[in-house]
């Protein structure tokens, strides 16, 4: 089953002469318990594809369909109620609340839908993302990758239908970077989340299932994931 799909999906700024085709037909599905990487040269059109999937900006014209659900059919509540209840989401700028706890961090979207965590679920996270000693610290007196690790349990602590990660190692270090790849992996391979992540990073792309690369707001590759070398060498054929 497909947890996200677009068909035909346009975005365009501005009008007329200067009009800017961010999208420009954009067709593509993502069946659940999948890691996809999403990559492009600069201006290609991946935070614009980002922003329509998650609700976050509306598309020109086609559609996009999450968890059975067309987006098109909600109002802005409606909308912030999927990213509340049925999306995560992690940045490159980790963005925590920096007078929260990790743990208060990590619960913040069930608190904020004044929901119970589910404890079962949210010690196995915690285990995972090992971060049991670092619960009562605040953001500033953790690592960069620890917080990376916080806004990842954060993200997965509701189940989302998907997690958008958007440049997600881009102010790590390659061992924090490899800590939270590994986290993603994890969440695909363990407990059959649904991610999509943008990156610019061939390491990280490379540890995905699946490589979408966008040129000129249009996919010009969809293929099985590869390791860093062909990552590199695949953009350079076809971006
Ligand atoms: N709000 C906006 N108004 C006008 N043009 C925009 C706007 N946002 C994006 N664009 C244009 O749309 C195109 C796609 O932008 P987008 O931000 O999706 O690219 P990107 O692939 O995320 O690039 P980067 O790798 O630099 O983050 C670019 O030409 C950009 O200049
Ligand atoms: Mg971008």
């Amino acid at each position: 089953m497909n947890i996200v799909s677009t068909a035909d999906l346009r975005r365009t700024y501005g009008e007329g002469e200067t009009a800017v085709h961010a999208l420009a037909g954009v067709t593509l599905s993502f069946p659940a318990a999948q890691f996809t990487a999403i990559m492009g040269p600069s201006g290609s059109g991946k935070s614009t594809l980002m922003h329509l999937l998650a609700g976050l900006d509306r598309p020109t014209s086609g559609s996009v369909v999450i968890d059975g659900q067309e987006l098109s059919t909600l109002d802005d509540a409606g909308l912030t109620r999927l990213r509340r209840d049925r999306l995560g989401f992690v940045f490159q700028a980790f963005n925590l609340v920096p007078v929260l706890t990790a743990l208060e961090n990590i619960t913040l979207p069930l608190t904020l839908a004044g929901r119970k965590p589910d404890q079962a679920w949210l010690d196995q996270l915690i285990e995972t993302v090992g971060l049991g000693d670092r619960l009562t610290h605040r953001p500033a007196e953790l690592s960069g990758g620890q917080q990376q690790r916080v806004a990842v349990a954060r993200a997965l602590v509701h189940r989302p239908a998907v997690l958008f990660a958007d440049e997600p190692t881009g102010n790590l270090d390659s061992h924090s970077s490899e800590e939270v790849l590994g986290l993603l992996r994890q969440a695909v391979d363990e407990f059959g989340q649904t991610v999509i992540m943008v990156t610019h990073d061939a390491q990280a792309a490379a540890a995905a299932d699946r490589l979408v690369v966008l040129n000129d707001g249009q996919v010009v590759h969809d293929g099985a994931g590869q390791d860093a070398e062909g990552v590199l060498d695949l953009m350079k054929a076809v971006a």
